[in-house]
């Protein structure tokens, strides 16, 4: 059923007479950018609407984290642009997954990696910072971001490398024994936010911890800011599969740039990341793009781009287009290359019927790769409302400084989630709705590992 949709999707695509339209982008002009903001989200939208699991809010067709992932980019969309026409699709899946208010929702919970979970608490964090509609009679976003919180630190893991978060939750889970950069830089990413959000110093602590800890493995290195994207407790967090996302750094560079804002400037370690990972990000601006445009470097050139890695590029943009509000001086390390993605994104607007859907490969310039669907619209999204940040000029707020999303530092405590399950036979269908992560993982694992003994 999913294939044969997914397959329709991409036939209908391929068969249709290439629009000539693409996008129409003025980069410096701010109505420009949101009518194309508009455009895009409205065809993301549709798949959205159109999916096979509609009746669950929130979900999507064979996968649980894009949920959140979507949420979090639509959020700034609204904060960026003041439409409002999706608003209301936000909430109702935002609260539908929010579980015992920590995004651990029982039906997905015992397949679910911690890099999973914590996209819903960046979204609900996001929300929280820019003032985001709220419901009565639900929790505030802010506590759904300390649910998140309050779920994951216990699982901070001291039975090999001296700590640091797994990738996959459960001992049965193929990711258990792997700790790697998203579920650790997330962690970080969202303590950072919630240390500047709150006030609360606890959770600078964790930031901390997370940051120092990940210094000591592959997954930081501060001698040249690389990250690697996994490693293992078997070796101690000495091995390294060393694929190069866009979000791995990102996800980082965030989390160091609401530190050095939380810390008053006064400590200088957070800036050097801030600006010593934006550097070796530069990897991600290759020579097919005159070093001018976004690509995730790892499987653009192969056309090899999974479903998760096709979204990378709209968190990479987000984040560090938010972080120029609150780490002064940092606006011209980002911002020049940040627009001419944007634009090269745009141009790659003109496929389908529509002549809007976006392909993945903007470095290919004036011409539509042939690929479409929700992640792409999702990846286009992310840059357009990225470069709006600097018209808004708005930093996020925080409780100090005008947020009014409530804080509950216990919230998500009220739950057995933290038990290990006793599973169930399930069909196949549930596995695929929450194990892509996984599925990917036993490849990409086999390929790093080859890799790795070849190059080593
Ligand atoms: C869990 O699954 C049930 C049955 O399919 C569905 O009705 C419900 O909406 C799902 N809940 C979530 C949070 O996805
Ligand atoms: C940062 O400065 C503010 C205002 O001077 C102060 O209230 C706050 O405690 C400082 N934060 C830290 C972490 O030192
Ligand atoms: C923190 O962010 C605010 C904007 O909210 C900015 O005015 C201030 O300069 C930043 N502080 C530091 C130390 O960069
Ligand atoms: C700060 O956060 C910690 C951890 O959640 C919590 O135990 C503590 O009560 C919080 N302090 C305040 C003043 O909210
Ligand atoms: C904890 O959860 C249970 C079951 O959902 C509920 O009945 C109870 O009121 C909750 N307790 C608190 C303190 O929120």
């Amino acid at each position: 059923m999913i294939l044969s949709k997914w397959l329709a999707t991409l036939l209908s695509g391929a068969l249709a007479v290439q629009g000539a339209l693409a996008i129409d982008l003025n980069i410096d002009d701010e109505n420009s950018l949101k009518t194309a903001a508009k455009t895009v989200a409205t065809e993301m939208m549709k798949f959205y609407d159109e999916r096979d699991s509609k009746d669950v809010p929130g979900k999507m067709d064979g996968t649980w984290w894009e949920g959140g992932s979507m949420f979090m980019t639509l959020i700034l969309y609204w904060f960026v642009t003041g439409d409002t026409q999706f608003t209301a699709a936000v909430q109702e899946g935002m609260y539908w997954q929010k579980g015992d208010d920590n995004f651990f929702p029982s039906n997905y919970s015992q397949y679910l990696g911690n890099d999973d979970q914590v996209f819903w608490g960046l979204a609900a964090i996001t929300a929280a910072e820019l003032n985001y509609p709220e419901l009565d009679g639900e929790p505030s976003w802010a506590s759904l971001a300390q649910g998140v919180f309050n779920t994951q630190y216990p699982r901070w893991d001291t039975s090999s490398c001296h700590g640091g978060m797994r990738w996959q939750i459960w001992p049965y889970q193929d990711g258990y024994l792997t700790k790697n950069a998203i579920s650790n830089g997330g962690l970080f990413q969202l303590s950072a936010r919630l240390a500047l959000y709150t006030g609360n110093k606890t959770y600078a602590e964790w930031a901390e911890r997370i940051w120092d800890w990940s210094a000591t493995t592959p997954l930081l290195k501060q001698k040249n800011w690389n990250i690697a994207d996994t490693t293992t407790c078997g070796t101690q967090c000495t091995d390294h599969g060393d694929f190069q996302w866009t979000y791995n750094y990102a996800t980082y560079i965030s989390g160091a740039a609401y530190m050095h804002n939380y810390t008053n400037g006064t400590e200088t370690k957070w800036k050097e990341g801030v600006e010593g990972l934006i550097k070796t990000s530069q990897q991600f601006y290759p020579a097919s793009g005159n070093g001018q445009i976004l690509s995730d470097i790892t499987c653009e050139p192969l056309g090899n781009c999974d479903r998760n890695q096709i979204t990378f590029k709209a968190y990479f943009s987000n984040w560090l287009g938010m972080l120029t509000t609150i780490v002064p001086g940092t606006y011209d390390l980002i911002f020049p290359q940040l627009k001419t993605s944007a634009q090269a994104a745009a141009k790659q607007c003109s496929g389908g019927t529509s002549g809007s859907l976006c392909g993945i490969r903007w470095t290919k310039q004036a011409e539509w790769d042939k690929s479409s669907g929700l992640e792409q619209q999702m990846a286009v999204l992310g840059v357009l409302a990225a470069n709006l940040i600097p018209f808004k000029n708005q930093a996020p707020y925080s409780l100090e400084s005008g947020g009014t999303s409530k804080s509950n530092p216990n919230a998500g405590t009220n739950t057995s989630d933290n038990a290990i399950p006793v599973l169930n036979t399930i069909g196949t269908g549930d596995k695929a709705g929450a194990g892509v992560l996984t599925v990917i993982f036993v490849t990409g694992w086999a390929v790093a590992v080859t890799w790795m003994i070849r190059g080593g």
